[in-house]
Order: C-alpha cells, then structure tokens, then sequence
C-alpha cells in the first residue's frame, strides 16, 4: 500500500519520550503543510456526512490543533476534551489505562449534539476511546472519529462499530 505523500513530512524520532519508542513527530509536517494536513482531514468525510456533525471535538493537547481548523473550515462548533484540573464546571470525568499507570480526561455537560472526535495519532485507541464514552456520558452523540496518523492500521481501534479514520497509516 502506498503511503500518503503528507507522512514524507513527519519526523521520526527514536527513543522518544523512552528508549524503544519511536516517535511520529508531526512539528516539521504542520510547520510546512499545515494548509493541505487539514483539507486532507476535511477529505476523511464525504460532504453529506459533513452537513450532520454539529460540533469537533478535540483532545487535549494535540487533538485541539486538527478539531478548531476543520470547526473554522466548516463552521461548526469546537469542544474541548481536556486533561484534568483545566476546566471549571466538569460535569463527567473518566479514568483510563496506560501502560504504566493511568491518564484522565474532563467535560463540560454537552447538548445532545452530534460529535465528530480529533486527535492527532491513535496508537493504543485508549485516549480516543475513553473520550469517546466520555462524550456520550456528558450528553453527546458520538457520530465519527477522525485522526492524522494511524500507528496500528492493521488493528485499527473500534468504537460502537465505528472505526477510526486517518490520513496516514503505519502498520507495526
Ligand atoms: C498522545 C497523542 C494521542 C495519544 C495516543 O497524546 O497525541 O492523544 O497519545 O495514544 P493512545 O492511542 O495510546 O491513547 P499525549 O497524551 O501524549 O499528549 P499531548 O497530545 O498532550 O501531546
Ligand atoms: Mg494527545
């Protein structure tokens, strides 16, 4: 399968944050092509499906850079999924594994609006599936979920019977 030309643009990065890991860094990618990252995004879902997302949802940190474009591109509204102790008037909260230890995310109460989740990478699928529950326990519907890199194409992360859409994917 043929890569997509926008992966030439990320940095790989070894042993980073620890020795083993090698690391997809999209700096030089959203530095050079930050215009054609988004509309390749934006191309992950037909115009139809456009016309029923209300709001993009992204997780903190990077998630937030690929949500508020493609909100401004297609004028919906942005939500943030964020990391504990930043939001005031949570009103769900859930905890998920890591390898080593757990992470949290936050949300404010939502509206029954129909939701489509960014982040920039999906490795283990644990923070894009915890936000996903999370989006539905606070009142939103969850309706596509989107990504810039897939690490686990192969294997990719299914939520309620939707994967997760992706620009570049890696096979490990
Ligand atoms: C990274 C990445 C994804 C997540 C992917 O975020 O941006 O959000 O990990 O891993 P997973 O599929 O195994 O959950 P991280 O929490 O490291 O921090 P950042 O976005 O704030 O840089
Ligand atoms: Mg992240």
């Amino acid at each position: 399968m043929s890569q997509h030309p926008l992966a030439q643009h990320l940095a790989q990065v070894p042993d980073f944050p620890k020795p083993g890991i090698l690391f997809s860094d999209i700096s030089p990618l959203l530095k050079s092509h930050f215009t054609e990252t988004i509309d390749a995004m934006s191309g992950l879902f037909s115009a139809e499906e456009w016309d029923n997302i209300d709001c993009l949802a992204g997780i903190e940190s990077r998630g937030f850079i690929f949500a508020a474009a493609l909100a401004y591109k297609h004028n919906k509204g942005f939500i943030k999924v964020r990391k504990p102790g930043k939001l005031p008037n949570v009103h769900a909260s859930i905890e998920y594994g890591l390898e080593y230890g757990s992470d949290k995310l936050e949300m404010q109460k939502g509206d029954g609006s129909r939701v489509v989740l960014l982040d920039d990478l999906i490795a283990t699928g644990g923070s894009m599936g915890a936000a996903a529950e999370l989006c539905e326990q606070v009142g939103y519907k969850v309706t596509g979920m989107a990504c810039l890199i897939d690490l686990k194409a192969l294997n990719s992360f299914v939520y309620k019977d939707m994967t997760v859409r992706s620009v570049i994917q890696f096979h490990d």
